[in-house]
């Protein structure tokens, strides 16, 4: 018997220096994927799969990201006054429940690995999921929520991983894999942005993750990695060897949305898997192309 996924950690502290001048007055994670920001999308799969306590790690200027998770009380009662129940309706199906957000400070961004560990107090003893709201994943089922399948039966460490061009190892944490089991695989070594000589493997983790609370005494230590960041890769590489640690291949495509690319790619592909956008997008796309 696993101890149940209840908690989740959103960082959202990075200063988001790609997107700027974007990101000069909001943050990054409330940047619209179609009509959603986000951090929307984050919190959407997270609850799908079952996580009921959510903890954001912020930084100055990232208030719109709490205010966004409130209730607009004047903005409800101007749309309930107008009859636009819709728009009413939308708003109150993605109402959270009272308390199930809490944020710290991160302060200063010293690295991803960092910003967990300022979520510790949150943590205390339970397994907790990570999602970087910054990468997107369109898929069938949740991206979290096969992740959460493979904790069910593995219990332990449990990343989400995708192919990357072996030229581009040097931008992600890169597994080095042992035994597979279907889209399972066994977690033998971690390494942060290896150079592609020195890479153990094209694969690459992914802004999901299900982690031991023991990480955080990993983290603790403080020690300074890649780009000289505490980094998470190299905490959670310390818990191999001592609990179970899987690589799960996940059914979907992921978008790098810290990315311009990989951000203008998760605006059409949303875009086309919507019913109600995608026959017009297709047909701009087509007629725009071939213009
Ligand atoms: P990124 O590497 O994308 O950095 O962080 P960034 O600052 O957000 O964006 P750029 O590179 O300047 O454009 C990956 C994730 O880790 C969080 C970010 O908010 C993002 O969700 N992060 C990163 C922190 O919360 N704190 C940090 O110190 C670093």
């Amino acid at each position: 018997m696993v101890k149940p996924l209840r908690k989740a950690v959103l960082p959202v502290a990075g200063l988001g220096t790609r997107f700027l001048p974007a990101t000069k007055a909001m943050p990054k994670e409330m940047l619209p994927v179609v009509d959603k920001p986000l951090i929307q999308y984050a919190v959407d799969e997270a609850r799908a799969a079952g996580i009921e306590q959510f903890c954001m790690v912020t930084g100055r200027g990232k208030t719109a990201l709490i205010d966004h998770f409130d209730i607009a009380f004047e903005l409800e009662a101007t749309l309930a006054e107008r009859s636009k129940r819709d728009a009413l309706a939308l708003l109150r199906s993605e109402a959270m429940p009272p308390g199930s957000i809490s944020t710290v400070r991160q302060q200063v961004p010293l690295g991803l690995g960092h910003a967990i560990w300022c979520a510790r107090s949150f943590i205390g003893e339970d397994p907790f999921a990570i999602l970087l709201p910054d990468d997107l994943v369109l898929s069938d089922t949740p991206c979290l929520e096969q992740l959460a399948n493979v904790y069910q039966e593995t219990g332990g460490n449990v990343v989400a991983v995708t192919q990357v061009p072996p030229e581009h190892t040097n931008r992600y944490g890169i597994l080095k894999i042992g035994a597979a089991e279907g889209n399972r695989v066994a977690v033998e070594g971690l390494v942060e942005k290896p150079a592609p000589k020195d890479a153990p493997s094209d694969l690459s983790i992914i802004g999901r993750y299900i982690l031991l609370p023991e990480v955080m005494t990993y983290l603790s230590m403080m020690e300074r990695g890649a780009g000289n960041e505490v980094q998470l890769t190299d905490a959670m590489a310390k818990m191999i060897g001592h609990a179970p640690f899987h690589g799960l291949k996940f059914e979907g495509r992921r978008f790098d949305c810290g990315d311009k690319i990989g951000f203008l790619e998760a605006q059409i592909a949303f875009a086309l898997a919507r019913p109600d956008l995608g026959p017009a997008v297709r047909e701009f796309l087509k007629n725009y192309v071939n213009a």
